[in-house]
């Protein structure tokens, strides 16, 4: 199995990485991939790929910090620069999120919009594909990407801890995008502003389209939710795609894993 959207890279991994890794590596994930949410984190992630063979990064900078990019001088340059280290796979997370939050509200739609076009036309540059988060955000996400429509790579790129509704699951599928699904499919119910369960995305989705993600430390799986997360909970989002598509275990490892590596380039 592959994790394809982790942050090993973050505060809460900076004690025992190493024993996360170890402890996934043994439960059978071949590949984590890391991603930046800022030009620090987005450092953070490649100096682990440097550290792990089964280790990539992913650069970028997150909506939520559009607007605080006056503190990082030079982001175009140094995103820029970021994107030809080795082990680099991909530009994200990158996106928009027009999610009410209590600390920071909603980042300006404007700026959210200015940051995720410059870094799509970074991927353009490098030709990498882009790993897109998106919350509440899919009209808006459409539009941008229709827009570059032209510009966009046979396999674009993936969004990473997909939600939304079927009718926009199949627009991005259209486009050539791949889907993440994180641990939260496993919960029950629906999340505040959404409108469609997980597990009916999930059934929707093409199994050759499908990646597997953990967000950690974030999204626990079921039956650790509220615990931080870890890249060796992706066999139980694994199981639990497998249970819902009502197909063996064995074909979600074995497709995901291809599906990564279609995308990614993987070697
Ligand atoms: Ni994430």
């Amino acid at each position: 199995m592959i994790d394809v959207h982790c942050h090993l890279n973050f505060k809460s991994f900076i004690d025992d990485y190493d024993d996360v890794i170890r402890e996934a590596i043994e439960a059978g994930i071949t590949h984590i991939i890391n991603v930046g949410t800022k030009i620090e984190s987005s450092k953070k992630a490649i100096d682990l790929a440097l550290k792990y063979d089964n280790l990539y990064a992913i650069v970028g900078i997150h909506p939520h910090h559009a607007d605080k990019l006056e503190l990082e001088t030079n982001w175009l340059e140094q995103l820029n620069d970021l994107a030809t280290k080795p082990k680099v796979i991909a530009i994200g997370e990158i996106g928009l999120d027009y999610f009410p939050y209590k600390s920071n509200g909603i980042v300006d739609k404007i700026l959210q919009k200015e940051v995720f076009e410059k870094q799509i036309e970074i991927a353009f540059k490098y030709r990498l594909p882009l790993q897109i988060h998106n919350r509440h955000a899919s009209n808006d996400i459409l539009e941008i990407l229709n827009y570059y429509k032209t510009s966009l790579q046979p396999i674009p790129g993936m969004f990473h801890c997909f939600s939304g509704n079927k009718d926009f699951l199949t627009k991005v599928l259209d486009l050539g995008f791949y889907i993440g699904f994180d641990g939260n499919i496993t919960y029950d119910g629906i999340a505040p502003g959404e409108t469609t369960m997980l597990s009916d995305l999930v059934k929707n989705a093409p199994l050759d389209r499908i990646l597997l993600e953990t967000d950690s430390p974030y999204l626990s799986p079921e039956p650790h939710r509220g615990s931080r997360n870890k890249p060796c909970y992706a066999i139980l989002i694994a199981e639990f795609i497998a249970k819902l598509k009502g197909i063996s275990l064995e074909m979600v490892k074995n497709q995901t894993i291809k599906n990564t590596h279609i995308l990614f380039n993987l070697k």
